[in-house]
Parts: C-alpha cells; sequence; structure tokens
C-alpha cells in the first residue's frame, strides 16, 4: 500500500512513521509513506496558501486551487482520497479495515480555520477521527496511518490483532503478564493453569463483561451466539 499526505506541516508527521512498528512496517516495504507539501503548489511568489473568507469573518480559509493541484500532480484512478475534518464519517476499526484494502491513499490534511467548501468535491471520503476540533488534520492523518498499517499483512502477526478491541464488535479481555503478584493483586489462575479451553471461555466471558459494563451500546449492534448470551446471564446474575 501507499499512503500519501497532503499537509502543510510535514514535519508534524515524520517522527510518528519514523518509530516502531510503522518504521518496520515500511523498512520491509509493507507499506510506503510520503508526505506531500502542498505549500509547493501555491502559485504564489510567497506560497500563501490560504485567503480571507467571502462575507467576512475571523481567520484565513484554505484555498482550493491550491489542494486542488496537489492532488492532480499525485493521484491516479487507483488513489482514495480522503479529506480529514471533523464533519466527516466518525472513524472506527470497521473503516481501518477498510482502507486497509486499498492500494493507495491520499490524506488531505485541512488547516487554519477552515478549508474551502469546493475542496469536497475532489475526494472520495472524509473522516472525523472525534467529537472535538484539531488545529489541522495532521493528527488525524496519523491516526489513519497507525491503525491502517498495523492491519498489512507482514506489519504485525495476524494473532496480534485478531482479539483487538472492536475486532469483534467486543472491548478485549483483561491481559497479564510476569509477576503471578504484584502488590497483593494476582492474575486470574484460569490464565495460569494451561487449559486452552478454559482460556478461551474465560476470555469471552471476560470481554462480555468489560463490554457490557463500559460500552453496552456496542451488545445491542451485534448479533450474540448461543454461547454468548449464555455468559452474558451469568455476568447479570453476578452483577446482582
Ligand atoms: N481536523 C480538525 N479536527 C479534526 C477531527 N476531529 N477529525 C479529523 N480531522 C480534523
Amino acid at each position: 500500500m501507499r499512503i500519501k499526505i497532503l499537509t502543510l506541516f510535514p514535519k508534524m508527521l515524520e517522527g510518528i512513521v519514523n518509530e516502531s512498528i510503522l518504521k518496520r512496517a515500511i523498512d520491509k516495504k509493507v507499506c510506503q509513506v510520503e508526505f506531500i507539501d502542498m505549500r509547493g503548489y501555491s502559485l504564489d511568489k510567497h506560497h500563501h496558501v490560504d485567503d480571507t473568507p467571502y462575507g467576512g469573518g475571523a481567520g484565513m480559509v484554505l484555498a482550493c486551487d491550491v489542494v486542488d493541484r496537489a492532488i492532480l500532480a499525485n493521484a491516479d484512478a487507483a488513489s482514495y482520497k480522503i479529506l480529514m475534518t471533523p464533519q466527516g464519517r466518525p472513524y472506527q476499526q470497521k473503516i481501518a479495515k477498510e482502507l486497509s484494502l486499498k492500494e493507495e491513499l491520499i490524506l488531505i490534511c485541512g488547516h487554519y480555520e477552515g478549508f474551502d467548501e469546493r475542496i469536497r468535491s475532489y475526494v472520495d471520503d472524509e473522516i472525523s477521527i472525534g467529537d472535538y476540533v484539531l488545529t489541522g488534520g495532521e493528527l488525524a492523518a496519523a491516526v489513519i496511518c497507525d491503525s491502517v498499517i498495523r492491519l498489512l499483512d507482514h506489519a504485525i502477526k495476524k494473532e496480534s490483532y485478531e482479539d483487538d478491541s472492536f475486532s469483534n464488535g467486543l472491548l478485549e479481555y483483561p491481559q497479564y503478564t510476569r509477576p503471578a503478584e504484584y502488590k497483593g493483586m494476582t492474575v486470574p489462575p484460569v490464565l495460569v493453569n494451561g487449559n486452552h479451553k478454559l482460556i478461551k471461555e474465560y476470555r469471552l466471558k471476560e470481554s462480555l463483561r468489560k463490554t457490557f459494563l463500559r460500552r453496552p451500546e456496542l451488545l445491542k449492534e451485534r448479533n450474540l451466539t448461543e454461547e454468548e448470551v449464555k455468559l452474558l446471564k451469568e455476568i447479570k446474575e453476578e452483577l446482582k
């Protein structure tokens, strides 16, 4: 996969892809990440990329011609172009999976107080990473890069993300490592005993318990299996 990030602040993102799993994935050629400075597509001799809003008001607006030229110079038929904006569709794990199947992503970071509405007509999708406003789309683009790259073949072991929170519609079960006891807090004995069938059942039950207690709305969106219904009934009894 190729990811191209159109930004006015490439340095904001460089550190993120140059560390840990993302760096390894890029080194292994699992994916390629390129930062494109949109300032290079300004025709203005001072490289201005924004202007005052028509109709008046505070702040500057990112100009549509600069973004259009940056997209035209970097996109082809295989590119899936996404605008980062708080008005976009709310980002979720299932969108990360959907994006991980694309050949090329172009992430367009808005900045300053806003962007020209016509930019919306150049893109295939608009994504928001949450109901809050960032100073620009760079952090949102970083979130997309991170969550998509880890799902690519050979970035990390498949088992490492198969049980992730949200990947099966539930929050992930609790995990422990050594020491078996720390400051009086112990590891559940079932995990130490090595019975894989019991461990599997324990994990499913605890996954359901966490989801029920923290994010009950996720259970409503999911078709529960017979076993899950039974375990959930037990959990509700235990909580009485
Ligand atoms: N740009 C500014 N805020 C944003 C958000 N919440 N999500 C995506 N892009 C943004």
